[in-house]
């Protein structure tokens, strides 16, 4: 699959204030700083769409970004079909400077938009590749699976450790998680610097376009 255009739409407050849900929406999430922004942007090959930042907190509002896709057409051969969905940024979790009163508030919009908002066909949850598992993350997934959110696992910044530690972050995290759920999530291991792990990311939701048309 390959993205044909990618625009900024809109920063709402709240699940109700999102654009309506007519096509299908990817959501990226994860703790703050983890790279989500700049995932975003390696996956629509603009480094100028989503708002990425070196001190954590950047992302405050859910933003919608209007992409267009194309893809071959399995079905008739040599053509292409052109798909259009939404790619959701979130705000991150787990960033000390916030009040307990905002800590509060953004657990009530991210529950409210990830229980309610019915057009969400993937949450990518995002955790750093050079990090042993974290409580933090492991609690939101244990969320994720009450609420019945369909997720996948996204292990970033993979360029900043040998290959080796991710490996070992990885298997840690999984048998952490292994733990407190029936199954294992998808994961991909990417880097937004070498821009690895992002075809397979494209493919996966390319894939899923192709079963909501069913
Ligand atoms: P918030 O919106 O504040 O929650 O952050 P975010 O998760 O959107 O992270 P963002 O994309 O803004 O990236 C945070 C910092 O990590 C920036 O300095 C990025 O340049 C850096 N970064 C993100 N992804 C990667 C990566 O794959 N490799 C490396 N080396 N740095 C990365
Ligand atoms: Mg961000």
């Amino acid at each position: 699959m390959q993205i044909k255009k990618a625009s900024y739409l809109i920063s709402s407050p709240s699940f109700d204030k999102c654009p309506p849900p007519d096509r299908a929406e990817y959501a990226f999430i994860g703790r703050s700083n983890v790279g989500k922004s700049s995932l975003i942007n390696a996956i629509c090959g603009n480094e100028k769409l989503a708002k990425t930042s070196a001190s954590p907190g950047k992302t405050q509002l859910i933003n919608h970004f209007e992409i267009t896709s194309i893809r071959a057409d399995e079905e008739n051969k040599g053509r292409e079909k052109t798909e259009k969905w939404f790619l959701v940024d979130l705000p991150g979790y787990g960033f000390a400077k916030v009040s307990q009163s905002s800590r509060r508030r953004w657990e009530q919009m991210i529950e409210n938009y990830l229980r309610k908002r019915d057009n969400i066909s993937q949450v990518f949850v995002l955790i750093d590749s050079r990090h042993s598992p974290q409580k933090i993350d492991l609690d939101f997934l244990a969320n994720l699976y009450k609420w019945q959110v369909p997720f996948s696992l996204v292990f970033t910044k993979s360029d900043k450790e040998n290959q080796r530690t991710v490996s070992k972050n990885v298997k840690y995290f999984l048998e952490a998680l292994k733990k407190q759920m029936q199954f294992l999530p998808r994961h991909f291991i990417t880097s937004a610097v070498k821009k690895t792990g992002k075809d397979k990311i494209l493919s996966f939701i390319g894939e899923m376009n192709e079963g909501e048309e069913d």
